[in-house]
């Protein structure tokens, strides 16, 4: 008989999560940071473990497996390896993937089921092995070719595989320690923003510069060959055996020691992210070419922390040989709870897989907890909070309204998203067509850095009439131009502006949402996922002919995405956001009482 409830795992390395299946249906899924509120928590995801088994109706005793999304044991090997200086130096070539399954009997087993209270079986899978099953199996495709790629796993920074039906081979992989992730990272260390976290920033900030150091980073770090493999020039790296990514050689060959974290930008971390951003992205495109050349598929599925790079994925699928495009929305390490589990469901368990065909099985990555309004309520009685409670209609009305009067509304509604992006469960909303927008997004409700762009969502069916975009993108992970009869072109006058100075420049009709490049990162939204947030926008183009709205995640700068009312209603009062709609309830800020904030906080966040 088929096993029933199988729980997958993610944790140690960063972004823990849980993942829970029902008959192979993903019940739950949710990253541990969410509840810890320590953002991209590694630590073993009880909170998130027991939510999923709370949504299941389930005790840790009613699970047929636990599934651990990496190995380890190999893990380790990699570590000791690199540090007595014995690790096997790849060519760059792409080699045969690793054996499937392996029991591993480690103290791992041991606390897993002493966390969990948990005494079935244990089953690790490869790292490599849940990201490719977190890409193909909750996919819209029967077949597709499938490439992960991140920083590192156990040895694997990359692999190209194949899937059919409820199974998939990988087929070759790069080995650590040549990592298109880590080459990344190094470029985020060293422009001054935090690895694993900052390589959005350095993508965000990409347009702003020129890409003057290709040429060097092909000379003399990244030795790059037609078919996508690669060998890094270690002389430049610290991350084998030291505490940064980047060295003194690293420093002589950019001109200068790294930027000291928070301190002022200039042109040169610009150019330096638009270099490694165009490197990242050649890399990529030639990858995908292999990977379709040795295929012959249509279809290509990717997951890694790089497929999280939403302007490569543009480009792969603008200009990359495949037809159609999925990326999992939880493409980091998060996601290999959920691949973890799926392939235990499919492969281990060898269970058939249904594919709806244009469909995927991420139920929207809504996947998260969901609060009732009586919960929603007792929270709000017991801060003393001032609210009016609506019926759905007159709220979706009233939300749009305040949006088209330049509002900042916080979007708190049903289940949280699975994944680094909010999708209209936990946002925070705006007009994109408010020349004010960005700038005051930025600054007085993320409390970060001025140049981060926002995102558009926008109705799927009209999708078409503002973005370059010819399909779906559900996840906010393509990045599309701007309709080019929507763009203003820049005079010579603002061309002549710096770098950061270009933001405040009204470059569409929808300026909040409009890239300095002319490019957005879009969300089509749909009403089968969410109908709340769907009618909403809806209700906001009848007002304003424009059915887009900003759509930033519900938290500020440093802190993870909220979870619960009490999180949202603690970042409400927290920033300037004007209006906050919590389930059925609409709250005004200016009725709010006092929010007394701790000094702590005060000074994480900068505020006077
Ligand atoms: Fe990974």
């Amino acid at each position: 008989m088929a096993p029933r409830y199988i729980l997958g795992i993610s944790a140690f390395y960063h972004d823990s999560a849980a993942c829970l299946l029902e008959d192979g249906a993903i019940v739950a899924a949710a990253q541990e940071e969410r509840f810890t509120r320590k953002k991209g928590d590694a630590a073993f995801p009880l909170h998130a473990a027991r939510y999923c088994l709370q949504a299941g109706g389930i005790a840790a005793s009613q699970l047929a497996y636990v599934g651990f999304y990496d190995k380890p044991l190999l893990k380790f090997e990699r570590i000791l390896e690199t540090y007595l200086g014995v690790a096997p130096r790849g060519f760059g070539q792409f080699r045969i993937a690793g054996p499937l399954w392996m029991k591993e009997k480690l103290f791992l087993d041991r606390e897993i089921r002493r966390a969990l209270g948990y005494e079935g079986e244990i089953l690790y899978a490869e790292h490599h092995e849940s990201h490719a099953a977190s890409a193909f199996f909750p996919s819209p495709f029967e077949q597709a070719a499938i490439l992960t790629v991140d920083g590192v796993g156990e040895w694997a920074t990359a692999s190209f595989g194949a899937g059919r039906g409820n199974d998939f081979e990988l087929l070759q992989e790069l080995h650590w320690p040549d990592s298109l992730g880590l080459l990344y990272s190094a470029f985020t260390y060293y422009t001054g923003f935090k690895v694993n976290s900052g390589e959005y920033k350095v993508m965000g900030l990409a347009p702003y510069g020129e890409p003057n150091y290709v040429d060097v980073i092909y000379r003399t770090l990244i030795d790059l060959r037609e078919d996508g493999s690669f060998t890094l020039n270690q002389e430049y790296f610290n991350y084998l055996t030291g505490l940064t990514m980047t060295n003194g050689a690293f420093d002589r060959l950019f001109g200068g020691p790294p930027r000291v974290p928070e301190s002022k930008l200039t042109q040169r971390e610009m150019d330096l992210a638009r270099s490694v951003q165009v490197v990242c992205e050649e890399v990529m495109l030639r990858m995908v070419r292999t990977l379709h050349r040795e295929t012959g598929m249509d279809n290509l599925c990717l997951a890694g922390g790089v497929a999280l790079n939403c302007v490569a994925n543009g480009r792969i699928l603008r200009e990359g040989p495949f037809r159609r495009l999925w990326i999992q929305p939880a493409a980091g390490d998060a996601g290999g709870a959920l691949g973890v589990a799926q392939l235990i469901w499919h492969r281990y368990c060898k269970q058939p897989r249904n594919v709806a065909p244009g469909r995927d099985g991420m139920q929207g990555a809504y996947l998260g907890p969901a609060f009732s309004p009586q919960e929603i309520e007792a929270y709000l009685v017991s801060q003393g909070a001032p609210y009016e409670r609506l019926e759905r209609g007159c709220l979706l009305r009233q939300a749009a309204r305040l949006l088209a009067d330049e509002k900042v509304v916080g979007w708190f509604d049903g289940r949280m998203e699975f994944g680094p992006r909010a999708l209209g469960a936990r946002s925070i909303l705006g007009d994109p067509r408010s020349p004010r927008m960005q700038a005051q997004m930025n600054l007085k409700i993320k409390f970060r850095e001025g140049f981060r762009p926002f995102a558009p969502s926008v109705l799927r069916e009209r999708a078409g009439e503002y973005f370059e975009l010819a399909c779906d993108s559900p996840y906010m992970l393509l990045v599309a131009p701007v309709k080019q009869e929507r763009q203003i072109p820049m005079s010579d006058e603002h061309r002549r502006l710096w770098g950061i100075e270009q933001l405040n420049v009204v470059r569409s009709d929808i300026p909040a949402v409009t890239h300095i490049d002319y490019s957005a990162r879009v969300q089509t939204v749909t009403r089968d996922t969410n109908p709340n947030y769907y009618d909403l926008i809806t209700e906001f183009d009848r007002l304003t002919g424009c059915p887009v709205l900003v759509n930033t995640s519900f938290n500020v700068r440093g802190e993870p995405i909220v979870c619960t009312p009490a999180d949202a209603y603690r970042c409400f009062m927290r920033t300037n956001i004007d209006y906050l709609i919590v389930g059925p309830f609409l709250l005004d800020k200016t009725q709010q009482p006092e929010w007394k904030e701790s000094e702590d906080w005060k000074r994480e966040f900068q505020l006077d």
